[in-house]
């Protein structure tokens, strides 16, 4: 995959890099900062969003490209990405952002997400840089469109690149209202991105554009692109005063590098990086000790950055084999709930003894005339509900059958008890099945480090993806 780029302008709000005429047309060295220097920053209904639920700043910051990042399309049984998810939710959802940065549109963004246990990030970044969106519901950030509609006429760019017959237009959904996206042969591509540079200048237009994969052209406003957009949203928070203590990028590809460039950031190019990032940091940024390459694929690699970086907590739940004699750094209600279905999952797999030690251990986690309501409304006792497990034992064996959890958000609504929101997903098969989940939770002693107590546990299917039989949703 090689990365080509037209710089157009000369401000940078990425740190200066050693200036290598070759090296333009190859990397995504984002160049202008027109947005920073003749906007000022506004709150955004986004960012209010993700600072109410925080109230302090971010202790960890995570932006990960998707495609051969986060997601590893070689590892069909999504083992990194799961141990990732049990590490995120049960150490950082509850102080920390998670952010997606990613060449799709909202569409095949969408796409993406139903064929993998992907979470939900708080912040969407879509389109290379040139969508962003706040929270579940994705409100996009409107101020961000103003930032691009500058120098950006996207007729004209349309226009003049279909005069290049070596240019082949991308699929509609890819089309979008600040990126032109088209397939272009390897041996084409410098000289197409050249000669349609030459043309958007003779436009006045600041345009970037990036080749990737050795297939896609992307057309980009100049201020656009994955770097640009988190120099954005950086800037956002700084003005906020709520900058996050740390913040970790992650990529595989050419068109991440300009999230390398960013000050302050620490980075990981995961061991499964192509060569033109690899060439990016060799000829940029090598002495930088913020930026390693990762020696585990996609997901590990990030595992592996938050420790070698001391970001704080880098063991996956999923890894602990057995709880019971594990002393935890940090008990916490979600990480009692990611422990508790992790359980679950590893018990119908039979990966975990077939003991009752195992289940009296887990009914003793829960008060004794504590309920759960099933999906389908019928009301439980909680004790009776974990009972109920024991005849479910290994009937998942050697089956696809993986359960995650995500948004596990807790409030605080006694001296010792927590509302814990969370959905809960069920992959059997082919079949991907979700509830909102509400369970009320309380600290078995004067402090959390005694383990917490189940006291009720609420389920409602999540819209399109209702199970069909109720009887094998045990949770
Ligand atoms: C994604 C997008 C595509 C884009 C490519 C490279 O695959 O779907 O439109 O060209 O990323 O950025
Ligand atoms: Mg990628």
């Amino acid at each position: 995959m090689y990365t080509f780029q037209s710089l157009t302008s000369s401000h940078s709000l990425v740190p200066p890099i050693p200036q290598n005429p070759n090296l333009k047309l190859h990397f995504p060295i984002t160049s202008n900062p027109s947005f920073a220097l003749k906007f000022p920053v506004q709150v955004c209904v986004g960012i209010r969003i993700i600072m109410d639920r925080l109230k302090a700043p971010a202790r960890l910051m995570i932006v990960s490209d998707l495609d051969h990042t986060m997601v590893d399309h070689h590892d069909t049984e999504n083992l990194s990405l799961l141990r990732f998810n049990s590490l995120w939710e049960a150490n950082y959802r509850h102080d920390s952002l998670l952010v997606f940065s990613t060449g799709r549109s909202p569409t095949l963004y969408k796409e993406l997400r139903k064929e993998k246990p992907m979470l939900t990030p708080d912040i969407t970044i879509m389109s290379v840089g040139t969508e962003i969106t706040y929270g579940n519901s994705m409100v996009p950030d409107d101020g961000w469109v103003e930032v691009l509609n500058k120098k950006w006429d996207r007729n004209v760019v349309k226009e003049e690149a279909s005069k290049f017959s070596e240019l082949k237009l991308q699929a509609e959904t890819e089309q979008r209202p600040h990126k032109v996206s088209f397939y272009v042969e390897k041996d084409k591509a410098q000289a197409v991105t050249k000669a349609l540079s030459e043309v958007y200048e003779k436009h006045g237009l600041e345009v970037k554009i990036i080749y990737s994969g050795g297939m896609d052209l992307d057309i980009l406003p100049q201020g656009a692109g994955k770097g640009q957009a988190l120099a954005y949203l950086l800037k956002k928070f700084k003005t906020e005063g709520s900058s996050p203590v740390n913040t970790l990028v992650c990529g595989d590809s050419g068109n991440d590098a300009e999230l390398f460039s960013i000050p302050e950031v620490y980075g990981v190019m995961v061991s499964n990086a192509q060569e033109e990032l690899l060439q990016w940091h060799a000829e940029n940024a090598k002495g930088n000790t913020r930026i390693i390459h990762a020696t585990e694929r996609c997901a590990a690699g990030i595992i592996q950055a938050i420790g070698h970086f001391k970001l704080g907590p880098n063991m996956p739940p999923r890894d602990i084999a057995d709880f019971s004699d594990y002393k935890l750094e940090n008990p916490n209600p979600g990480h009692e709930v990611v422990k508790f279905f992790l359980f679950y999952e590893k018990w119908r797999r039979a990966e975990v003894e077939n003991s009752a030690v195992y289940l009296a251990s887990l009914k003793a986690d829960c008060c004794p005339s504590g309920t759960f309501v099933h999906p389908s409304g019928v009301e439980q006792s909680l004790p009776e509900c974990i009972n109920g497990l024991r005849s479910s034992y290994g009937d998942k064996q050697g089956k696809q059958f993986r359960v995650w959890v995500d948004g596990v958000l807790a409030t605080q609504v006694g001296s010792d008890t927590w509302l814990v929101k969370f959905d809960k997903w069920e992959l059997s098969g082919e079949e991907r099945h979700a509830t909102k989940t509400t369970a009320v939770i309380s600290s078995k002693g004067s402090d959390v480090s005694y383990g917490f107590t189940w006291i009720r546990v609420h389920q409602t299917w999540y819209k399109g993806y209702e199970g069909k039989d109720d009887t094998t949703w045990h949770f």
